[in-house]
C-alpha cells in the first residue's frame, strides 16, 4: 500500500496510512477472483442488488468480522459473511424447515411401505431431509434441512443440543421416580446422562434430554414405572414455537439459523 500522505515530508517514522477501510476497499477491488458483495447477497435474498449496496453503505454487512465497503468482493466459498451479525448462509440453496410433526407421520425421508413421511409434508423442492428421529406415536418440533453440515453437528453427540419434551405418563410420579430420571435411568444401552426432570402438574413431565437414544424418553419413563401415554418435542436447542399446528412448517428466520449454529460451536470447520 502506497502511503497517502505524510505529515513530515521526507520523514517515513511519520507516515499517514489511510484508514483501514480505504485500505480494505483496495485490496479486494485489486482481487481479480470473487463475487461483488450486493450481487452475493441478493442471490441469498437479502433484497435486489440496489437494496443489498444500501445495507453494506449502511455499515450492516460485515466480512470477516470487518465492516464491508461498496465495491468489495468475496470469496464464496471462505468468507463468512453476516448482515446485522446473521450469517447470511452463504452457500446458496440452503433450507431450513421447521415442522410441528403429528402423530403417525415417520421420520424418514422415504418409507418402503409407503406411510407418509415428513418430507411429504415440506416442500419437494430443494430435497431435505430430517435431522434426528422422532418415534411414529412421538408429535412436536423436527428440523428439516438440506445443510448436511449443520443437520451433522446437530446429531453429533459431543455437541449435546438440548431437545425438551413434554410428556403424558401413566400416574402421578413419586419424588424417587422424578431423582432416578434426573440423576439416570439404566436403560439396555447404558445409564442415561443426568436430565432436567419436573412435573408441572400429576402425570404430567417437562423433560430436558442431551441424548439421541432410540426411544429415550419412552424408555426411561418405563424404567421408572410410568409408561408414556403421549410424547410431544416442544424445543430443539434453540428453536420453540408453540403457535405450529400438527403438520404445519415454516421456514427458520436468519436469526434462529444463527441461534442453531451457534449452539453446535459456531462456524467451525465441519465435524467428522
Ligand atoms: N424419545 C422417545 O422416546 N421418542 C421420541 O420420539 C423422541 C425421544
Amino acid at each position: 500500500m502506497v502511503p497517502a500522505e505524510t505529515d513530515a515530508p521526507g520523514d517515513s517514522a511519520h507516515v499517514v496510512e489511510p484508514p483501514l477501510w480505504e485500505q480494505w476497499a483496495a485490496r479486494s477491488a485489486e482481487l481479480p477472483q470473487g463475487e461483488r458483495l450486493q450481487k452475493v447477497l441478493s442471490a441469498r435474498g437479502w433484497g435486489s442488488r440496489r437494496v443489498c449496496e444500501d445495507l453494506i453503505s449502511a455499515a450492516r454487512v460485515t466480512v470477516n468480522g470487518e465492516v464491508a465497503v461498496l465495491g468489495r468482493r468475496v470469496d464464496v466459498e471462505h468468507d463468512r459473511v453476516e448482515v446485522d451479525g446473521v450469517p447470511i448462509g452463504i452457500r446458496p440453496g440452503l433450507v431450513y424447515y421447521l415442522l410441528n410433526k403429528p402423530v403417525g407421520v415417520i421420520t424418514t425421508a422415504s418409507d418402503p411401505q409407503g406411510r407418509r413421511t415428513v418430507v411429504e409434508l415440506v416442500p419437494d423442492e430443494p430435497r431435505v431431509y430430517p435431522v434426528g428421529r422422532l418415534d411414529v406415536a412421538t408429535e412436536g418440533l423436527l428440523l428439516l434441512t438440506n445443510d448436511g453440515d449443520l443437520a451433522h453437528r446437530l446429531t453429533h453427540p459431543s455437541h449435546g443440543v438440548e431437545k425438551e419434551y413434554l410428556v403424558e405418563v401413566e400416574g402421578a410420579v413419586a419424588g424417587g421416580a422424578l431423582r432416578r430420571l434426573r440423576e439416570g435411568v439404566a436403560l439396555d444401552d447404558g445409564v442415561t446422562a443426568p436430565a432436567k426432570v419436573s412435573q408441572p402438574s400429576p402425570g404430567v413431565l417437562r423433560i430436558t434430554i442431551h441424548e439421541g437414544r432410540n426411544r429415550q424418553v419412552r424408555r426411561m419413563c418405563e424404567a421408572v414405572g410410568h409408561p408414556v401415554t403421549r410424547l410431544v418435542r416442544v424445543r430443539v436447542g434453540p428453536l420453540r414455537d408453540a403457535a405450529l399446528r400438527p403438520g404445519e412448517w415454516r421456514e427458520l428466520d436468519p436469526q434462529e439459523v444463527k441461534h442453531l449454529i451457534e449452539a453446535v460451536g459456531g462456524n467451525r470447520p465441519p465435524v467428522r
